[in-house]
């Protein structure tokens, strides 16, 4: 991907600002390699939860792990996402998320992300994620990371009340954060309803250079709403799912050098991609984890092609990755080949 000229972006020299949000279950290591090719100019792990990583739990360990080339120098960043409910425990988590990283090899993350955002009562009830919005908590926690010496990017949302919104980012800002990402949905919204852009905008204006923005990111006209409005980044989340190819589109659309199997993919490419992405999870989550991610990105690889919903159908009841791959080869075999 031939960018125009790097971007500045919460304390980092990016390729461009669009951004593949943080998905729980989703932003494994094989799905951050698959849309980083595709032009996202950074990724998210999942969600990583600091207890977790207290209690030496292998499983939340494991979630720490980077491929080669995700690092800022080697051209695809990743911000680690991490949970807590407080401050001390999240300060403490994120000094073992790094030394375990440290132990790994030379690739590190491009900045401690925070999730305030998570509405889920399995984690606000530890008041974790948006159960943080607004209180003296998130704070401390942006001002204890910082002292890590990493930069720090905040994931929130929206509040009830815009004003509400602003002295919460503000605060945030104060605290030392590089990045806010601030997703237009109330907490109580959850994942429903539409993503109010007001709030957004007015952080956008009010903290300048310091803002994304996530939410109803489906189109090119969107992620440049969110750009236009001033924020440095915009993350797109089940809009990439929908459509993962909205990534080599919106860039070509903001003037980036954006090669044609990218915009304009022939079904061979979009076959040959997603065989290459079962391969490579299946080596790096194990096959189970590898057909839950093929599933999850099926549908939308194939979206507007000829006999996509047959093709769709056929997946859906793949009950393991060898069926799902044969019916991708026979696919490009009958289509194709
Ligand atoms: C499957 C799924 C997993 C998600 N996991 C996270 C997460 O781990 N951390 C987070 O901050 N947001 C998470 N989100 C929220 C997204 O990052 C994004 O903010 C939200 O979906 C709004 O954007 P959209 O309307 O464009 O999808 C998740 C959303 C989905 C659909």
């Amino acid at each position: 991907m031939n960018a125009t000229e790097k971007i500045e972006a919460g304390g980092l020299r990016l390729d461009n600002a669009l951004w593949l949000a943080p998905l729980a279950g989703v932003t494994t290591p094989p799905v951050r390699e698959f849309f980083a090719a595709l032009g996202a100019g950074l990724t998210h792990t999942e969600m990583i939860s600091c207890m977790g990583l207290l209690r030496d739990n292998r499983k939340t360990e494991g979630m720490l792990r980077l491929l080669p080339g995700e690092d800022s120098k080697c051209g695809n960043p990743v911000v680690l996402q991490l949970f807590a409910g407080d401050a001390d425990t999240m300060a403490r988590g994120a000094e073992m998320a790094l030394a375990a990283n440290a132990r790994c090899g030379p690739l590190r993350f491009a900045a401690l992300g925070v999730n305030m955002a998570c509405p889920m009562p399995k984690v606000t009830k530890r008041g974790a994620g948006a159960a943080l919005m607004g209180t003296e908590t998130a704070f401390a926690m942006v001002r204890g990371l910082k002292r890590l010496g990493l930069l720090v990017w905040v994931k929130t949302r929206r509040m009830p009340d815009d004003r509400e919104t602003l002295r919460f980012v503000e605060g945030l800002v104060e605290a030392g954060a590089d990045n806010v990402c601030v997703h237009g949905r109330t907490a109580a919204q959850r994942y429903e309803g539409r993503a109010d852009r007001v709030a957004t905008a007015a952080a956008a204006e009010r903290f300048p250079g310091k803002i994304s923005a996530s939410g109803d990111v489906y189109t090119v006209e969107d992620v440049k709403e969110y750009l236009n409005m001033g924020c440095v980044g915009v993350m797109l989340a089940r809009g990439a799912l929908a459509n993962p190819y909205l990534f080599p589109l919106a860039l070509r659309a903001l003037g980036y050098r954006v090669p044609e199997d990218l915009t304009a993919p022939a079904r061979g490419e979009r076959i040959r991609r997603l065989l290459s992405l079962g391969e490579r999870a299946r080596r790096i989550c194990g096959p189970k984890t590898a057909l839950v991610l093929l599933k999850r990105l099926m549908a939308g690889m194939f979206k507007g092609m000829p006999g996509a919903s047959e093709l769709r159908r056929g997946v859906g009841l793949a009950s393991n990755l060898e069926e799902l791959e044969k019916l991708l080869r026979l696919d490009f075999t009958e289509n194709i080949g």
